[in-house]
């Protein structure tokens, strides 16, 4: 499988007064082409920063990538300079956020903003953005495109506001799309109809994407595989059938057990009790140890480095690894042993 897209140990760093925040602490994953990889974990868990990262938007200062690479299309784009990320954002990757007023223009009607885009970047004439503006409009499902374009943002609603964003997003048919939560702010009907547009989307455009959201019964449904992060570190990856159905980490079951979900109505939730650690001063070791129920002497010590459960599932977590398989069977025959 061609991969588009791969972060290779991403540290992202945050300088403030009380000290120096390791938001993003040694990352990796890739993204072949055509999927939709879901990035999920509880708030403050780096997901935004490390998609910031990746359109190289991290406010610097005070933020800094401070090491890692991020290859797409074979280039570092921790590497390139400022002019040409400009040529590629919005371009072959862009991105989308929660709110989409911020992405409007409140005085240009909605067929200059979307012809804007795309004249900007491509040699083409005002008569085929146009013609390029509908058929976007029509992808994203408004009705009466070609009458539509003349209007304001204001005369849209919410969800045909981020179906406009989602429009001007794809217009330059970009390869790479990161979608950051971007239904939150968008009432529940308006979320899972504008979550199943990214579905058609893909379908329909092939593009790849990156979608973060809080929603997990989104995720089920539209994600090939998951990303599962907690503070700072990607702690669990693998398709979604290994993550949802076959989840190894403690905190990523913790996660799957404090959500509701459609495939398990009636289940009873249980939240993950206690707070993700300082990341102006994370420990050491497993992140999760003061919450974990399963913690052991080595995991507050040394951080348990990825195990590979299958060629797409890896897990960082003690308990899967074969050294404390080994340390754990010989306290259990002891304890039997008494
Ligand atoms: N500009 C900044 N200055 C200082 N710290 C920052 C800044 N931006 C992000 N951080 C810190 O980086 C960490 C990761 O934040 P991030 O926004 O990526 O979380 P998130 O997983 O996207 O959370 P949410 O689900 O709430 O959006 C947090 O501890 C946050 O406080
Ligand atoms: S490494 Fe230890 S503390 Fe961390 S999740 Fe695994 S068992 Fe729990
Ligand atoms: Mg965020």
């Amino acid at each position: 499988m061609e991969k588009i897209l791969e972060v290779k140990d991403l540290h992202v760093t945050f300088s403030t007064y009380g000290g120096t925040v390791k938001a993003v602490r040694g990352v990796n994953f890739h993204l072949n082409k055509g999927e939709t990889l879901a990035i999920v974990g509880e708030s403050g868990c780096g997901k935004s920063v490390t998609s910031n990262a990746i359109m190289r938007l991290i406010p610097d200062p005070p933020g800094k990538i401070s090491k890692g690479e991020i290859i797409f299309r074979g280039k570092d784009l921790t590497k390139l300079s400022e002019k040409k990320m400009r040529g590629l954002r919005g371009v072959d990757i862009s991105m989308i956020f929660q709110d989409p007023m911020t992405a409007l223009n409140p005085t240009l009607t909605i067929g200059t903003q979307l012809k804007e885009g795309l004249q900007q970047h491509r040699k083409i004439s005002s008569d085929a953005a146009e013609v390029k503006a509908i058929e976007m409009m029509d992808l994203v499902g408004i009705p009466s495109p070609k009458e539509r374009l003349k209007q304001y943002p204001h005369q849209f609603s919410g969800g045909m506001r981020q179906r406009i964003v989602i429009a001007m997003a794809l217009i330059c048919e970009p390869e790479l799309l990161i979608a950051d939560e971007p239904t939150t702010a968008l009432d529940v009907t308006i979320q899972a109809q504008i979550l199943e547009l990214f579905e058609k989307i893909q379908e329909v455009t092939g593009v790849s994407i990156i979608l973060i959201t809080h929603d997990l019964g989104v995720v089920a449904k539209i994600a090939d595989r998951i990303v599962v992060m907690y503070a700072g570190k990607i702690i669990e990856v693998g398709t979604k059938r290994e993550v949802f159905y076959q989840p190894e980490h403690p905190y990523t079951k913790g996660l799957l057990n404090s959500v509701p979900r459609l495939d398990l109505q009636g289940e009873k939730l249980t939240p993950i009790d206690g707070t993700p650690p300082d990341l102006f001063s994370p420990p050491a070791g497993c992140p999760f140890t003061a919450r974990c129920p399963f913690a052991m002497e080595v995991c507050d010590k040394v951080y348990p480095t990825g195990t590979t459960l299958s060629e797409t599932h890896q897990v960082d977590c003690w308990l899967q690894d074969d050294r404390a398989k080994r340390l754990l069977a010989t306290t259990a025959a002891t304890t039997a042993e008494k």
